[in-house]
């Protein structure tokens, strides 16, 4: 009986004491969901806060004939803000001033060519005064040189990087000034590709670039109230990313090898590489994610050092880069052509 009774008393305490534990956990549970909603409604209410007065404001973007550049400006414009494109072509400019109000206007440069560059300051400084520049958007890029590294010449390698990142630095640089006069903002459209080095050439060492020079200017311009900000866009449906261009440039850079290069790799490897690259078609349409992030970056009270915009390099090549070498190597690895005779 008084066994029964032990083992009754025994069962009656483990049960309180599980509970008492079960109670804990799900006030534990119950106060992080709380923390967590709080925390959302707080990042919400920050990213969602606006400045005023926007159409007083001036914004220079580069590479404006095509792509995102084309759509940012088009989009700026229509939010009131007074937007000054540079574009490569003077069609490219006829086309943009047709799509767009009397207040937008542009200008015909190259950034790469530093005269020019130093005269589209001018130009800019005679518009905006000493009120100063609002914005400036590094968008122009070349996505030249988009094959394995054994097969381009160092002119090949400079070509990208003479746009991508010379030229970024370049019109930086000198619109800078008119940029501290305002307290403005900076914003740069880097890449996935700036994170993850997914390609041979020219264009992820430009990109890896652009990231470092924005870190390093960040961190600068802090102390005059320039904030600067980094877009980091997957793989979207524009010039850049066009198949069959991409395919023609690629046979060139591959029937241009020397042959012992091309007996070491072998033409099948050229095959799969080129039917791997077909995957550009699937690549996003929804533009609007980029320009969205850039319009964020220069219209918010609070803008964020970076954004990655598409799904691609939010939930692939973002979290991907963060893996150890050997589990990202692996990753990449694994659908990418074999050469020849596998040395390994
Ligand atoms: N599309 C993507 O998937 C993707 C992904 C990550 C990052 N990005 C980056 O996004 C930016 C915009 O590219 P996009 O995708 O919109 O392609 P895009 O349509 O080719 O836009 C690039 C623009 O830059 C212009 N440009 C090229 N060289 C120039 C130079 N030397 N000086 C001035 N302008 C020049 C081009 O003019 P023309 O059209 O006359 O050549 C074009 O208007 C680039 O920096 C690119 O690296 C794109």
């Amino acid at each position: 009986m008084c066994k029964f009774i032990t083992i009754k008393y025994q069962l009656m305490s483990t049960i309180t004491l599980f509970v008492f534990q079960l109670e804990f956990a799900t006030m534990l549970l119950s106060l992080l969901v709380v923390v967590l909603v709080l925390l959302f409604c707080y990042r919400w209410h920050r990213q969602s806060q606006v400045l005023q007065n926007l159409s007083d404001k001036y914004v220079l973007i580069t590479g404006c004939d095509t792509g995102f550049g084309n759509l940012m400006a088009r989009q700026l414009d229509r939010r009131g803000m007074r937007v000054l494109a540079t574009c490569l072509t003077e069609k490219g400019a006829e086309n943009l001033k047709k799509e767009t109000s009397s207040r937008l206007q542009t200008v015909i440069l190259d950034i790469t060519d530093s005269q020019r560059v130093t005269s589209a300051a001018k130009w800019v400084f005679s518009i905006v005064g000493d009120t100063g520049l609002w914005g400036l958007v590094n968008n122009a890029g070349s996505g030249h040189g988009l094959c394995p590294n054994e097969w381009q010449r160092k002119e090949d390698f400079a070509k990208v990087l003479d746009v991508n990142l010379l030229g970024t630095v370049d019109i930086t640089l000198n619109m800078l000034p008119l940029i501290r006069k305002s307290q403005g903002r900076i914003v740069s459209v880097s890449s996935s590709g700036g994170r993850l080095a997914i390609i041979g050439g020219g264009y992820c060492l430009s990109k890896y670039g652009v990231e470092a020079f924005c870190d390093s200017l960040r961190r600068e311009m802090r102390d005059f109230g320039v904030k600067v900000s980094i877009i980091e866009p997957g793989a979207f449906t524009t010039a850049i990313t066009d198949c069959d261009l991409y395919l023609k440039n690629l046979t060139h850079f591959w029937e241009k090898v020397p042959s012992e290069v091309k007996e070491a790799y072998g033409e099948q490897y050229f095959k799969q590489y080129a039917e791997n690259m077909k995957s550009l078609r699937t690549c996003s349409p929804k533009l609007h994610r980029v320009t969205d992030a850039i319009e964020h970056a220069l219209t918010a009270v609070y803008p964020w050092t970076r954004y990655s915009a598409g799904w691609d390099c939010k939930l692939f090549y973002l979290p991907v880069s963060y893996l150890p070498t050997v589990i990202s190597d692996y990753v990449l690895l694994r659908s990418a052509p074999k050469p020849a005779p596998r040395v390994m």
